[in-house]
């Protein structure tokens, strides 16, 4: 059944994602984050800004359990992930939706497939599935794309289609690496419209930018990294 995002979680603490002295370094000698303590309460929307190779990516990639820290505890939905192992991993990256800065889109799949997948994966009804494609699709203007092969799109399409496949299943924790790196500006208005759709909807999301436009007037929280450090931090929280 389509679980409003936010309820599905394990645990019921208020703080949807906690990274206490969160140190990731790559061989041989690179530090991409260096010490990061962050708090993320239930139902924010957070931008994460800094110059490239200043750690967003690294930083998501450790929150969407891909990747696992050097130093230091991550706890989602009040779980410290490093203990979870299994189905109850697998259950927990479910309720993650992440649009990848290099979208890891399944090229010889349709747009239309490539959407669909999280919702089979945890078992929606193709009626519902069916429907949410199709407002997905509508949504961010791809209503033509539906059957197109995802390796024929152009960048900014398969974009969107990356987006669409991150917020599909409803997910309770939505990760987006710079989502609009290549859109026009009315296009970026259709990303951040969903986006914001998702939010309302109880989503905690976490974005990565460099596009100012994108958190400038949203009185969302802004932190930024510097060389795998955090600097500052703006805005309020919810
Ligand atoms: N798999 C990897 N192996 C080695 N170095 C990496 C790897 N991934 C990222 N880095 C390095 O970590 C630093 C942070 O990278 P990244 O998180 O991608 O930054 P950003 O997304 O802010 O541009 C950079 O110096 C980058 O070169
Ligand atoms: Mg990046």
């Amino acid at each position: 059944m389509n679980n409003p995002p936010g309820e599905t979680l394990p645990g019921s603490t208020d703080i949807m994602v906690e990274l206490i002295k969160v140190s990731k370094r790559y061989p041989p000698d690179v530090v991409a984050l260096d010490t990061i303590s962050l708090t993320i309460p239930r139902g924010e929307m957070l931008f994460v800004i800094g110059m490239s190779g200043a750690g967003k990516t690294t930083l998501l990639k450790l929150m969407a359990t891909m990747e696992a820290p050097s130093n230091g505890l991550i706890e989602i939905g009040g779980e410290p992930i490093q203990d979870l192992r299994g189905a109850k991993l697998a259950r927990l990256r479910q309720r993650i939706g992440v649009a990848y800065q290099d979208f890891k889109l399944l090229l010889n799949r349709t747009a239309a497939e490539n959407i669909a997948i999280s919702m089979e994966v945890s078992y929606k009804k193709p009626q519902y599935i069916t429907k949410r494609v199709r407002t997905l699709l509508d949504q961010l203007n791809l209503a033509d794309k539906h059957g197109m092969i995802a390796g024929e799109l152009s960048r900014g399409e398969q974009q969107r289609v990356t987006l669409a496949r991150a917020v599909a299943n409803s997910p309770a924790l939505i990760l987006v690496d710079e989502p609009t790196g290549n859109l026009d500006a009315i296009t970026t208005e259709w990303v951040m419209k969903l986006l914001a759709n998702s939010h309302k909807a109880g989503a905690t999301i976490v974005i990565a930018t460099h596009d100012d436009s994108l958190y400038r007037d949203s009185g969302c929280r802004v932190i930024e990294l510097h060389k795998g450090n955090l600097l500052g931090i703006s805005g309020e929280r919810p």
